[in-house]
C-alpha cells in the first residue's frame, strides 16, 4: 500500500507532516472532554471506533479543551506516534477537528503523523438544496448534511418553497401541503403524472437535530413575494387576481405573487413564519425576495391603494416594503432577515442580509451600506450548471471578498453557498452536480486566501474522490481542464489549435473520435494545425492517466471560410461567439450554447450575407440551429437561402424547415439542410426566420425568443 497522505479538503490553515504512521486498531479509543463528549460519541460512530469515558485505562484518540483559547470553530489536531488528540475551545471546533480525522480514516487506518491548526476564514459556508422543485427523501437530506458537515461547511439552506411545491407542513394552513405540495406533471424526464411530497413537522425536527448534531444550521427558505404559485394554488386569496391557480410544471418566473395590497397576506405569512421559527432555531431565515414580476401589482386596486397609502413612488418601493414588513416582524421575533439580492431593489430594509446571486453587485451594495452578505454568484457557485459552463476550476477560483472594499467591509461578508437548484436534478443525480465543485467550494471558503491552489486542490481531489465514493456519493465530471482556441490561417492553410490547459503539469493527448487520445501515446505542444474537416479530441494526461473530459473542436473546412461576410447577423454581445466571422469560420458547436460557438440573435431573424470572392457552382448550404427552450432558444420556423451573382439581385434557392416541437425540453441541434444542385452564384444570404416571442405557455410567454446558429456551411462542387 502507498504512504498514507494528508490530502485535506478543504486546506488546513497550517499542515506539518511529520515522518511516519500511526495505526488505529479496530479496537482504538476515543475519550472525550465533558464538554465534547456528544462530538466524541458521533466520531466514533462514524469511523468505527470504541466511544469510552475518560476514565478508561487505554485513549487512542481524545478530544480535549485546549489550554490556550483557540477560535470558535478553530481546532488543533495532533497524530503522534502515540495517538491523536484534537483540542478545542468549542463543542463545534471540536467537531470540525473530528470531521479532519474522519477524512484521513476514510483512507485507512493508518495514518500520517501530522500537526494541523486550523480554524475557517468565513463564518457562513453552505448549500442551499432545493427541495420545491424536486423533493428530496429526509434520509437524503440527512445524507447531504453529512456531507457538508465533512467538508467542515455549516449551513444547509433549505429551499421549501417555490411555484412547483410547498414542502413544509403548516398547521395553520393544511392546504399547503394538501394541494401546494403536488404538481400535475413532472418537466424532468420520466417523472410523468403527479409529482411531490412534504415533510411533516416530525422530519423537519429531525433534520434539524441531525444537522445539529454536526454543527450545521439548517436556514430555510419561505420565498416571497414571487415563487409563491404552490401557496396561491392552496390558497388563491393570497393573490391578486383571486386565481383560480395551479401548482406550476414548468420552470421560470412566473407572474402570480402574494398581493402586497391585502393584509390578510401578512397575516398568512406571519401565522407560517411563526411555526417555521418554532421548527428552526436559525437566527437567520431566508424569505427569498427574488424574481417577483411586478405586472400584477401594477394592475392590482389593492396593490395600488398600498403604494398610495404609504407613499411608496413604485412597484419596487412597494416590494421594499412588503420585504421591510416581514424583516421587521422576524426582528420583532429575535431573528434576522436574509433574501436575494433583488431586496436591494426599491431600497434595502434595516437589518436585512443580502444573497448576491446575480453577480457580486449585490453584496458590494450591501456591505458599503453597513449590511452584512452572503456570496453565491451563478458564474462560481450554482452547482445545477453543467461543468462545460461551471468547471471545477472555475468554482475553485470563486473569491468570496470583491476587490475594493475596507477591511470593515470585508467583514461584513460573512460567507458564500453553492446552490443546487433542482428543476432537471432529481435526487439520484443531485450529488453529481453537487460534487466536486461543493468541495472547491467548501475550500474557498474555509482556507485562508494564500493557500489557494487549484493544482494542488485537484491532487487532493484525485485522493478525495474515493472517500466520498465509500460514502455512497458518486461524483461528477469536473468539466474540461483543457480549452481549445481556433482560427483558420490562410498562411499556413489550415486551422490552428491553441490548447489551454488548467496546470502546467498536464501533457496532451489528441486524438479523433475513431482514434481517441491515448494517454500513453505522444503529447502535444500547445497547438497544432489542421488541414481538413474532422473532429479533434485533446484529453488532458496527468501521471500517464486521462484526467478530466476531452476538449472537443469540430471542424468543417468550407468554401465560406476564410472571408470576412459581407454582413454578419445581429448578435448579441452576450452570445457573440468569434463576432462577424462566427458563422463562417469553420468551427462547430456542442449541444451547450453557452460554450463560446454559438451564436445568438435575440427576437429578430438571423442573416448572414457572404461573398465567395467569385462565383462558384454550390453544392449544398447548411445552416446550424440549437433548441434549448428552456433557455429561450427556439429553432427557426424556417431557414431560407437566397444567391446572387452581384450581390444585389437575389433569387431563392430553397427553404429548409423541421418538424421539431418548440415544447421538446431536451436540446436539439437541426443542420438546415439546402441543396444547390451545381447552382453557380458568388453572393449567398441565410436567413432563418426568429419565432420572435416565447410561446404563450412557455414560462417567458411574450419575451424574446432566441435564434441560435454556430455555422453556415457552404459547399461547392469545387470543394476538395
Ligand atoms: C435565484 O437563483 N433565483 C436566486
Ligand atoms: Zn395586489
Amino acid at each position: 500500500m502507498s504512504a498514507p497522505t494528508a490530502a485535506l479538503i478543504p486546506a488546513p490553515a497550517v499542515l506539518e507532516l511529520h515522518e511516519g504512521t500511526l495505526n488505529l486498531g479496530t479496537e482504538a479509543v476515543v475519550a472525550a472532554h465533558p464538554l465534547f463528549l456528544a462530538e466524541a460519541r458521533l466520531l466514533a460512530e462514524q469511523c468505527s471506533l470504541t466511544f469510552a469515558l475518560p476514565t478508561t485505562s487505554r485513549i487512542d484518540v481524545v478530544l480535549t479543551l485546549s489550554e490556550t483559547p483557540l477560535p470558535e470553530e478553530g481546532y488543533e489536531l495532533d497524530i503522534t506516534g502515540t495517538g491523536v488528540a484534537i483540542r478545542a475551545s468549542t463543542p463545534t471546533g471540536a467537531w470540525h477537528g473530528a470531521q479532519t480525522l474522519r477524512q484521513l480514516l476514510l483512507d485507512g487506518r493508518t495514518l500520517p503523523l501530522l500537526h494541523i491548526e486550523d480554524a475557517p476564514r468565513f463564518p457562513w459556508r453552505g448549500m442551499l438544496l432545493d427541495c420545491g422543485r424536486h423533493m428530496m427523501s429526509v434520509e437524503y437530506v440527512k445524507k447531504a448534511i453529512d456531507r457538508l458537515s465533512l467538508h467542515r461547511m455549516n449551513v444547509l439552506h433549505w429551499h421549501l418553497t417555490e411555484d412547483q411545491g410547498w414542502r413544509l407542513a403548516v398547521d395553520a394552513y393544511p392546504k399547503l401541503t394538501e394541494v401546494g405540495a403536488w404538481r400535475s406533471t413532472h418537466s424532468s424526464g420520466d417523472e410523468g403524472g403527479r409529482y411531490g411530497g412534504f415533510y411533516t413537522k416530525e422530519q423537519v425536527r429531525e433534520i434539524v437535530a441531525y444537522a445539529a448534531a454536526r454543527h450545521v444550521t439548517v436556514v430555510p427558505e419561505i420565498e416571497l413575494p414571487g415563487h409563491s404559485v404552490a401557496a396561491l394554488a392552496a390558497y388563491p386569496e393570497l393573490s391578486c387576481t383571486g386565481g383560480p391557480f395551479e401548482v406550476e410544471t414548468q420552470w421560470g418566473v412566473h407572474a402570480d405573487i402574494y398581493c402586497a395590497g391585502n393584509d390578510s397576506v401578512f397575516t398568512f405569512l406571519e401565522t407560517v413564519l411563526g411555526e417555521v421559527l418554532e421548527l428552526f432555531p436559525s437566527e437567520f431565515i431566508h424569505i427569498g425576495g427574488d424574481e417577483a414580476p411586478k405586472e400584477r401589482w401594477e394592475e392590482c386596486p389593492k396593490c395600488q391603494a398600498r403604494i398610495r397609502d404609504e407613499g411608496l413612488a413604485d412597484e419596487h418601493e412597494l416590494q421594499s416594503w412588503f420585504i421591510g414588513r416581514i424583516g421587521d416582524w422576524l426582528e420583532s421575533q429575535g431573528r434576522r432577515m436574509i433574501g436575494w439580492d433583488e431586496i436591494l431593489e426599491g431600497g434595502l430594509p434595516d437589518g436585512a442580509t443580502v444573497q448576491s446571486w446575480r453577480g457580486m453587485d449585490g453584496a458590494l451594495a450591501a456591505v458599503r451600506s453597513g449590511h452584512d452578505a452572503v456570496v453565491s454568484p451563478t458564474s462560481h457557485c450554482y452547482l445545477d450548471y453543467d461543468t462545460g459552463t461551471t468547471s471545477l476550476r472555475k468554482s475553485y477560483s470563486f473569491e468570496p471578498v470583491p476587490p475594493g472594499l475596507t477591511d470593515a467591509e470585508a467583514d461584513r461578508i460573512l460567507g458564500g453557498e453553492g446552490n443546487m437548484w433542482t428543476e432537471y436534478a432529481p435526487e439520484e443525480i443531485v450529488d453529481t452536480k453537487i460534487w466536486p465543485r461543493l468541495a472547491a467550494l467548501a475550500e474557498r471558503l474555509w482556507s485562508p486566501a494564500d493557500r489557494s491552489d487549484f493544482f494542488d486542490f485537484s491532487r487532493r481531489w484525485r485522493i478525495h474522490k474515493p472517500r466520498l465514493e465509500a460514502l455512497g456519493v458518486t461524483p461528477g465530471p469536473e468539466g474540461r481542464p483543457v480549452s481549445i482556441a481556433a482560427h483558420f490561417d490562410p498562411v499556413l492553410d489550415g486551422f490552428v489549435l491553441e490548447c489551454d490547459a488548467d496546470a502546467p503539469e498536464l501533457q496532451l493527448a489528441v486524438g479523433t473520435p475513431d482514434s481517441p487520445p491515448d494517454p500513453a501515446g505522444l503529447y502535444l505542444d500547445t497547438s497544432l494545425v489542421v488541414k481538413g474537416s474532422g473532429t479533434v479530441l485533446v484529453q488532458a494526461v496527468w501521471d500517464g492517466e486521462a484526467w478530466g473530459e476531452p476538449a472537443v473542436c469540430r471542424l468543417v473546412r468550407h468554401a465560406g471560410v476564410g472571408r470576412e461576410p459581407v454582413s454578419a447577423p445581429a448578435f448579441s454581445p452576450r452570445y457573440a461567439a468569434g463576432g462577424t466571422t462566427a458563422l463562417i469560420d469553420g468551427l462547430r458547436g456542442s449541444g451547450n450554447y453557452r460554450d463560446g460557438r454559438w451564436q445568438g440573435v435575440e427576437r429578430v431573424d438571423l442573416e448572414l450575407v457572404h461573398d465567395l470572392g467569385k462565383p462558384r457552382r454550390l453544392s449544398r448550404i447548411t445552416g446550424g440551429f440549437l433548441q434549448d427552450a428552456n433557455s429561450w432558444i427556439f429553432l427557426p420556423t424556417s431557414v431560407e437561402v437566397d444567391v446572387s451573382e452581384d450581390g444585389i439581385a437575389y433569387r431563392p434557392l430553397g427553404t429548409a424547415t423541421h418538424d421539431v416541437s418548440n415544447k421538446v425540453q431536451d436540446k436539439v441541434q437541426w443542420d438546415a439542410v439546402i441543396e444547390a444542385d451545381g447552382t453557380p452564384a458568388r453572393f449567398i444570404r441565410l436567413t432563418a426566420r426568429n419565432v420572435g416571442a416565447c410561446p404563450a405557455w412557455h414560462p417567458g410567454a411574450g419575451g424574446d425568443a432566441w435564434v441560435f446558429c454556430d455555422e453556415v456551411i457552404i459547399e461547392t462542387e469545387d470543394d476538395q
